[in-house]
């Protein structure tokens, strides 16, 4: 079987990390025995593009990958191009327009990366934030205006948009993911203490959904209290579902906390599969590194796992996860994780390890 993925490596290095998990995705295929291959179609949008062509993508962008089996991009952002003009003309452009609602975080701490939580806990490590992907405060409801500012000064109003609907499909999709688990504990977080229209209701629908799922041990979390859980008690977290926002903060928290933002994977799902799910790693495009050969590529080799596992080849993911591991526990580490291994020795390095048992 061949799969279809539109690869979008975008700015920075977003160009090295895709590179890497193509490569990791093309080694397995080559050794799958043909079980799969991949026909990948790489797509030039982003901030070079938008320099020659006034936009991050064509017009028709979305209908020339809407029949791929996925999307594996990397990152956009870069210093020509406000950050707000580059996340919402492509990554959003995607993510909204394929309503790829949910977003699945995994937190993984690997052996061989120094957590700066505390070892106590670290064993027991192992976190998912899902991330309501399609509004909430990223819905882009609101503007810019003087009216009735006798001083003309401007004023601005960026709007939060909870649904009963949007809030009810990531929460029931948080439950089915903790009945998973082994633990089956889900954590919900809100900020209705101070939010009192939208969170009021995500907090509504949460219990309404939870009697769903007695089998599943839920808690509430404020999300200043949820920062602080995060480092302080790390062993009492299992599944996480917030918000876009909270979520998109959180995530990052995680990922530092279990050693590096270069270590994240994320899947922006479709789960009706009606338009194609993306897979990406979840920092953005450093330019403070881009150009350097040291970005960790382990985030977006993780991303590809997460996007096989979609598509229908469990067992190849698990192996690159365990090649990741592998990999990390042997030493092989770029920089941002205390090593001086570069993207393309630690690729090399997960390759090597690929085994499918
Ligand atoms: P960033 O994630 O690009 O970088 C933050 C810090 O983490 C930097 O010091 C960077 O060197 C380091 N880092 C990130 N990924 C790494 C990796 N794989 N290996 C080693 N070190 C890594 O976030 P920042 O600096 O806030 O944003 C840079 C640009 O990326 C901006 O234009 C921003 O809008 C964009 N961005 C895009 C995202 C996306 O496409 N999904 C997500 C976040 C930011
Ligand atoms: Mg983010």
């Amino acid at each position: 079987r061949t799969l279809e993925i539109a690869a979008i490596p975008a700015d920075g290095i977003g160009h090295d990390v895709v590179g890497a998990g193509r490569e990791v995705v093309d080694a397995l295929a080559a050794a799958s025995g043909g079980r799969f291959s991949v026909n990948w179609t790489e797509y030039d949008w982003g901030s070079d593009y938008y320099a020659k062509h006034g936009v991050m993508m064509p017009a028709d962008g979305r209908e020339q990958v809407a029949d791929k089996d996925a999307i594996f991009f990397g990152a956009v952002g870069w210093p020509t191009v406000p950050d707000h003009v580059s996340l919402w003309g492509l990554r959003l452009a995607l993510c909204q327009g394929f309503d790829q609602w949910a977003n699945i975080r995994p937190v993984q701490f690997l052996p061989g990366i120094t957590s700066p939580l505390r070892a106590a806990d670290e064993k027991d490590l192992d976190w998912i934030v899902v991330r309501e992907n399609s509004e909430g405060e990223y819905s882009g409801f609101g503007g810019r205006n003087f009216a009735g500012r006798p001083d003309h000064q401007e004023f601005s109003v960026q709007s939060a948009v909870f649904s009963e609907y949007g809030s009810e499909r990531i929460i029931r999709f948080a439950f089915e993911l903790a009945m998973t688990r082994p633990r089956r504990k889900l954590s919900k977080v809100t900020k209705s203490n101070a939010q009192q229209h939208g969170m009021v209701l995500w907090d509504d629908v949460f219990d309404r959904v939870a009697a769903d799922y007695p089998e599943v041990t839920t808690e509430s979390v404020l999300v200043d209290a949820m920062a602080a859980k995060f480092v302080l008690k790390p062993g009492d977290l299992d599944v996480v579902v917030a918000s876009n926002l909270h979520a998109d903060v959180l995530s990052d928290l995680g990922s530092a906390l279990a050693g590096s933002l270069g270590l994240a994977s994320s899947a922006n799902l479709n789960p009706e599969r009606r338009f194609p799910s993306m897979f990406e790693p979840v920092h953005g495009s450093a330019p403070d590194i881009a150009g350097k050969g040291i970005a960790n590529p382990l985030g977006a080799i993780g991303s590809a796992a997460l996007m096989l596992e979609h598509l229908g080849l469990p067992e190849e993911a698990a192996a690159i996860h365990r090649a990741i591991e592998e990999t990390t526990r042997r030493g092989v580490l770029t920089p941002d994780v205390g090593g001086t291994a570069t993207t393309a020795d630690v690729t090399r390095a997960v390759i090597d390890h690929l085994a499918l048992v």
